[in-house]
């Protein structure tokens, strides 16, 4: 059977780009598009985005420009694949349903492909939208898979959890609640290859993918005690109550602080953390026994 054709829409971004290597690597013939410097919106053309489509593109990534919102290119390349993957970004919970909508408006235009889209919980607002897109998709009859893991490692672990930081702690180490709550974090190149190995896996379609490995399960202080023994001394513990943390995020800078800060809120404080979810669930360390998951441990190890 020939490889499904794949085409990555947001793959510049943090996990948009594994998932494009991840769908190389599994023989994939891929395209991503992306979306050029002078667009509204786009990150700059920063020498690290320039030099990221380079490497896609060596790696034998086929690129093409595009936006979401030019809907003929967006149709043209989608005709072009078999598979569409969405890890597009967003700011603001309405712009994440018009542009996954968008998206569905070209699928159906261009034919039939199965979409995966490739988005995580939760902050509250964020996932409210992302469930109105789940209603949407369901309701648009494209075959899809909806691949969920939770944090990514990518976003908090090199902070130790705190979005405010700049980078590991030094000194102390600052906590949001008590840092008993356990969270999953997942490798960003987990998620993508757990999701290439979905695309062609009929017991996905239609349902909600997680990918949940019992020992990715971490709190802060879990986090924090394994900075420790990395950097091989203790660490302040400056812990910020719940209700401290709430106003910080009413008070905090607009996106993306805010919404990092109410992720951790969402994830890391015990009983907030909501993702009611009414579609059939399948869990990769289920379907795909063999693989093995990049842990909190290895990720901090690789770190410093
Ligand atoms: N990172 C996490 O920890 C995390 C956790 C949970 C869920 N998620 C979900 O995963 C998805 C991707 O997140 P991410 O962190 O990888 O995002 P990201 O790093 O901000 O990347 C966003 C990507 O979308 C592209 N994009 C944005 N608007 C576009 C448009 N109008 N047309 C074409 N491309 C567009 C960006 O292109 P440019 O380079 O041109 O800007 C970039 O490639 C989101 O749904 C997010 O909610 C992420």
């Amino acid at each position: 059977m020939a490889s499904s054709r794949i085409l990555v829409i947001g793959g510049t971004g943090r996990l948009g780009r594994h998932l494009v290597t991840a769908s190389l690597d599994a023989g994939h013939p891929t395209a991503v598009l992306v979306r050029r410097p002078a667009t509204a919106g786009a990150r700059a053309d920063s020498p690290v985005k320039a030099k990221l489509i380079e490497e896609l593109c060596d790696n034998g990534a086929r690129l093409v420009y595009g936006d979401v919102n030019d809907h003929d290119i967006l149709v043209a390349a989608i005709k072009n694949a078999d598979v569409v993957i969405c890890a597009v970004g967003h700011t603001t919970p309405h712009k994440l349903v018009e542009n996954q909508i968008k998206i569905m408006e070209a699928i159906r235009d261009a034919g039939n492909v199965k979409l995966a889209e490739q988005m995580l919980e939760p902050a509250r607002s964020i996932l409210g939208a992302k469930l109105r897109v789940r209603e949407a998709l369901r309701a648009s009859g494209i075959p899809h898979t909806i691949v969920c893991g939770y944090l990514v490692h990518g976003f908090l672990l090199p902070k130790a959890g705190n979005p405010e930081a700049d980078g590991p702690p030094v000194t102390t180490a600052t906590i949001s609640g008590d840092g008993k709550q356990k969270a999953m974090f997942v490798d960003e190149k987990d998620m993508s290859a757990v999701t290439i190995k979905a695309e062609e896996d009929p017991r996905t379609v239609d349902k909600i993918l997680y990918v949940q490995p019992p020992a990715n399960l971490c709190s802060l202080n879990q986090l924090v005690s394994v900075l420790e023994k990395k950097i091989g001394r203790d660490l302040e513990k400056c812990y910020v109550p719940e209700e401290e943390l709430a106003i910080k995020i009413e008070a905090a800078s607009p996106f993306p602080l805010n919404f990092q800060l109410a992720i951790v809120h969402s994830a890391l404080l015990p009983g907030v953390a909501s993702c009611g979810q009414t579609a059939v669930r399948v869990e990769a360390t289920e379907l795909y026994p063999d693989m093995e998951y990049v842990t909190v441990e290895e990720y901090i190890d690789g770190l410093i």
